[in-house]
């Protein structure tokens, strides 16, 4: 998941953002640096062309990935685009010398299991890079026990191993919210969200962080730890799929892995989704992988089965069969009705 693309050269060094200048003493750096500044500070009657400089930057190759591989998120959609405005104009800001630090660009992405959380922090993460927000550009995606050790003395190593790892990139801290435990005041975890407030204060210029997770509990969140809450600059909600949606999302699904529905078995597959959707453990877009996998797994072992030669739309094609095999469908053993979804 690394990536070790250059940087957006140009707008990132313009900014100065964690450049180091290798071959200069520190103190002629600096003086070099202010100089610098002065001479690239455009006067105050210069124009700025943001489409041009928006256009340079390569940010809506993202946006148009994102419009053609995520179904609907439409909020979600309008909301980096509208980051992404803000930072162009920020940029714009820096040429005339207007902009003094960078903005802060820590974000809190909520919404149940499946909803595109962790896919989404990957293309913010591209277009930040994109940008010359971040150095790298890539994702380091944790969870408590990632950053939280089991005894005293471990917590702030591991933290700082997480930190130091995704340093030029965007730190993801999924389900965030188990750092805290407030029925036990000496937890590790406290240790840790300390240690992520400092750096997301401090470095916050080579680092962003997204907490993620369910909105009630990252809600009370950032209740009991204003100080995180009061380093998020974006909160971005992402809402549940509705069942069009998530029959949208199977036959991009089905489509991207080179197979297709007959026309029976798509409304089959509606079909599961809103018994699936009812269900307990229901984790939106992932429970739709999770269904089409299962379903590749029955048409081949039906093929397999029929012991005879096999040709091209057999091999793609997957029948009302292939769905009707589901747990989901059995009514009778309802103790069993259940599908269980591995996270
Ligand atoms: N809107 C969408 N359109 C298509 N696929 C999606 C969409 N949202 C999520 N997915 C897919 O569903 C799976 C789970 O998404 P993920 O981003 O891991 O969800 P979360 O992080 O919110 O739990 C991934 O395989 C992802 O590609
Ligand atoms: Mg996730």
């Amino acid at each position: 998941m690394t990536d070790t693309r250059p940087l957006g050269g140009e707008a990132s060094a313009r900014m100065g953002f964690g450049m180091s200048r290798p071959g200069r003493d520190p103190a002629g750096a600096e003086a070099a640096e202010d100089a610098e500044r002065a001479a690239e500070t455009l006067p105050p009657d210069a124009r700025v062309d943001l489409a041009k400089e928006r256009a340079e930057t390569g940010i809506d190759e993202v946006f148009s990935s994102l419009d053609a591989d995520l179904v609907g998120l439409a909020p979600v959609k309008t909301r980096i685009r509208e980051i992404a405005a803000l930072l162009l104009v920020d940029r714009a800001r820096a040429q005339f010398g207007l902009s003094t630090s960078r903005p802060n660009l820590h974000m809190s992405f909520t919404g149940s299991p499946g909803t595109g959380k962790t896919t989404v922090a990957l293309r913010m993460a591209d277009m930040l890079h994109r940008l010359g927000y971040l150095r790298r550009g890539h994702l380091v995606s944790v969870t408590r026990d990632d950053l939280v050790g089991q005894y005293v003395g471990h917590t702030a190593p591991k933290t700082k191993e997480v930190l130091k790892r995704a340093m030029g990139g965007l730190l993801f801290i999924d389900e965030a919210y188990y750092l805290y435990r407030a029925d036990n005041e000496r937890d590790y975890g406290q240790e840790s969200i300390e240690i992520l407030l400092q750096v997301m204060e401090n470095q916050r210029e080579d680092l962003v962080v997204i907490l993620a997770g369910y909105k009630d509990r990252m809600d009370s969140f950032f209740v009991s730890n204003p100080g995180m809450g009061s380093r998020i600059a974006h909160h971005i909600d992402f809402p549940d799929y509705t069942l069009d949606e998530l029959e949208d999302i199977g036959k991009l699904m089905v489509a991207a892995e080179g197979y297709s529905f007959t026309s029976e078995a798509q409304e089959t597959f509606r079909e599961y989704l809103e018994r699936r959707k009812a269900q307990p453990r229901f984790a939106n877009a992932r429970s739709v992988r999770n269904a089409i996998e299962r379903a590749r797994l029955r048409h081949a072992s039906r093929l397999m089965v029929a012991d005879r030669p096999v040709n091209k739309e057999e091999l793609i094609t997957l029948a009302t069969e292939d769905i009707l095999g589901s747990r989901v469908f059995a009514d009778h053993n309802a103790d069993h009705n259940t599908e269980t979804d591995s996270r």
